[in-house]
């Protein structure tokens, strides 16, 4: 299959909707990272969502939609608070976990009897959504367990040859993907994924908001996930990630004891100063980091990194769904000086 590299543009947008509305496969950019997207209630182009990216049948795809008010026509039930939720945050990047109806087959939800459903901000995929006239099932646009992509040319690297075509929308706004929550009752959500709607402005609408254990720790091994996508291995590299959390002396004195053949270090943008190994930046505060953090994952693989010794950023604010992200590449292995 050729992939045909499309541009932002009317004419090529109304061509991406209709490959979608016929069963095909697209690549699209997001605010927050580029989606795979076919039409959800098609059994055969979810299929071949799931074949172009090597990912396990029972890890669901979110469902995107042009208007939140669309959700009533693919769930049973959406509490109150969801609304209230959507007036706020849709569109933009938060996916909310409700029960599903059978106009969502179960191949989109993994099996399971509940849809995440999010209304994307994008101009571009907004308006892909609405020419086609499908609602749009989209994983991020990566093979499964790799970063995710947030270019085009990121999107290509992994998808050349396995789909239609990729609309070129440049680089996504957010960088990480969307917060996924599910409702603990009427006034409490649970936090799946953390993205670039934080914990503290869920908080502002929300009596309670609760962060899942599994997105700062590993899973037990019998433990059943709240969420499919948290058992599986993500965000990696080829190369050993390792995070350390340690002020920028102590990370300096252990990189530098432990330095080897293309070990390197992932850093802070103004810790270079006299910086006695190889590294890179990702940004200076969570907003930049969580922008090129995935970039920097795929720049590191490309320079050939076997081991790379990372900053932990900061947790609070779109930092945590930095540190979720970045915990999961290093596979859980953290080391506090
Ligand atoms: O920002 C985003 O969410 C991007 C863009 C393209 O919209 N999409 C994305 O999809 O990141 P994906 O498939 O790569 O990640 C979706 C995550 C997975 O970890 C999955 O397990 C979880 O959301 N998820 C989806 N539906 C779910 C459901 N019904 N219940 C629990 N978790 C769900
Ligand atoms: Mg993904």
């Amino acid at each position: 299959m050729k992939t045909v590299l499309l541009e932002n543009n009317e004419k090529d947008i109304t061509i991406a909707a209709e490959l979608i509305r016929n069963g095909e496969v697209v690549g699209v950019p997001t605010e927050t990272v580029y989606g795979l997207c076919a039409d959800a209630r098609n059994e055969s182009a979810v299929k071949a969502v799931f074949e172009a990216k090597g990912r396990p049948a029972d890890n669901p795809l979110i469902v995107h939609l042009a208007e939140f008010s669309q959700a009533e026509l693919y769930t049973s039930y959406i509490p109150e608070l969801a609304y209230r939720l959507a007036e706020k945050f849709c569109p933009g990047a938060l996916t909310m976990v409700l029960p599903k109806n059978n106009r969502i087959p179960m191949i989109t939800s993994g099996g399971l009897d509940t849809v995440g459903i999010r209304v994307p901000s994008h101009p571009v995929m907004h308006r892909v959504i609405e020419l086609s006239g499908c609602p749009v099932a989209a994983p991020s646009a990566n093979i499964s367990g790799l970063p995710s992509p947030t270019c085009a040319e990121h999107v290509m690297q992994d998808m050349n040859g396995r789909i239609s075509a990729v609309i070129n929308g440049g680089n996504s706004k957010y960088g990480v993907e969307s917060t996924v929550i599910s409702f603990d009752n009427e006034n409490t959500v649970r936090i799946l994924r953390p993205g670039a709607v934080t914990k503290e402005m869920l908080a502002q609408i929300c009596g309670n908001v609760i962060i899942d254990p599994a997105i700062l720790s590993e899973l037990a091994e019998n433990a059943v996930a709240s969420s499919p996508g948290m058992k599986y291995k993500h965000y990696s590299p080829k190369a050993d990630v390792i995070m350390i959390e340690s002020s920028l002396q102590d990370f300096i004195e252990y990189v530098d004891q432990n330095n080897s053949d293309n070990t390197y270090s992932l850093i802070f943008d103004g810790d270079e100063d006299n910086f006695p190994c190889r590294y890179l930046t990702y940004g200076a505060d969570s907003s930049q980091q969580a922008h090129m953090i995935f970039r920097r994952l795929r720049e590191l693989d490309d320079m050939g990194a076997e081991k790379v010794y990372v900053r932990a950023p900061s947790k609070t604010g779109v930092g945590l769904a930095v540190y979720n992200r970045l915990i999961r590449a290093a596979g859980f292995e953290v080391i506090k000086l």
